[in-house]
């Protein structure tokens, strides 16, 4: 059974994630900061039969307790989903320091944390696959102003997972960096014209056909190549 380990699963696409590879078969750990609160996830954890674990991404003590309760356990594809918009405006104004440095320590830190305390997971894992989901807001050459930190923080994020889709492939690991669309999420807002359902079967299908030739690609949910 493929064992599918996905960060921030109690909303958004990390539960639609949850939600489709539960429905497939997979082993699926649903990881979230408050399960208590999580309605949703743990509803479709009780139907589905899945573990739903504690884990902000941000706080190494919570990565850690998740890294020694899961010692020993294959996982065959980490997902890093969790994220946050991050503040607006910036060019207007003075910036928001600590916005800025939360933006960074959840989209770009915390994927870098969380692969690492799970690194020996995936190598005992079969399929061996990081995958994290970014955006094409951290494309350098497609960057048209705004949104700087997010911007930011996802260019970082990028440049994070190439660098271990270099380092890891002596593991057998490849890695991951999509694009889900403009997706009506929270963070996406109503007006976004792809479903989360439409977003995770094409990122599903890319989780698929992710292997060592072409690890370490920039892509969006439909297979398309993004420009650095
Ligand atoms: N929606 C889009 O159009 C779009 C476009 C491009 C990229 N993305 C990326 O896709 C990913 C998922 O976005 P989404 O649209 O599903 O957003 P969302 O609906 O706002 O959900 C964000 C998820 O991240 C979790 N999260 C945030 N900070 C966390 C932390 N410190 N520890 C653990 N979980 C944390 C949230 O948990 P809480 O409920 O606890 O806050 C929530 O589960 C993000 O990385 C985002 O940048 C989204």
């Amino acid at each position: 059974m493929t064992t599918v380990l996905i960060t921030g699963a109690n909303r958004g696409i990390g539960l639609e994630f949850a939600k489709q590879y539960a429905a497939e078969g997979a082993d699926v750990i649903a990881c979230c900061r408050a399960p208590a609160k999580a309605d949703a996830l743990n509803a479709l954890a009780k139907a589905a039969g899945f573990k739903v674990m504690a884990l902000d991404v941000t706080a190494p003590k919570s990565v850690e307790a998740l890294k020694q309760a899961l010692a020993g356990q294959p996982i065959d594809i980490l997902i890093n989903n969790a994220g946050v918009g991050g503040p607006r405006g910036e060019a207007h104004g003075t910036i928001d320091f600590d916005a800025w440095v939360e933006t960074l320590k959840t989209n770009s830190i915390a994927p870098m944390l969380v692969s690492l305390a799970l690194h020996d997971n995936l190598k005992a894992g079969k399929l061996k696959k990081l995958v994290t989901i970014t955006s094409t807001m951290g494309s350098i050459a497609g960057h048209g102003g705004g949104a700087y930190a997010y911007r930011a923080s996802k260019a970082a994020v990028n440049s994070v997972m190439h660098g271990l889709s270099k380092e890891w492939a002596k593991d057998g690991i490849a890695v991951g960096i999509y694009h889900p669309g403009w997706v009506k999420t929270d963070m996406g807002g109503a007006g976004a014209p792809v479903t989360p359902q439409d977003s995770v079967k094409g990122l599903r299908a890319q989780i698929a056909k992710l292997s060592a030739a072409n690890s370490g690609g920039y892509l969006d949910y439909l297979g398309k190549e993004i420009a650095w």
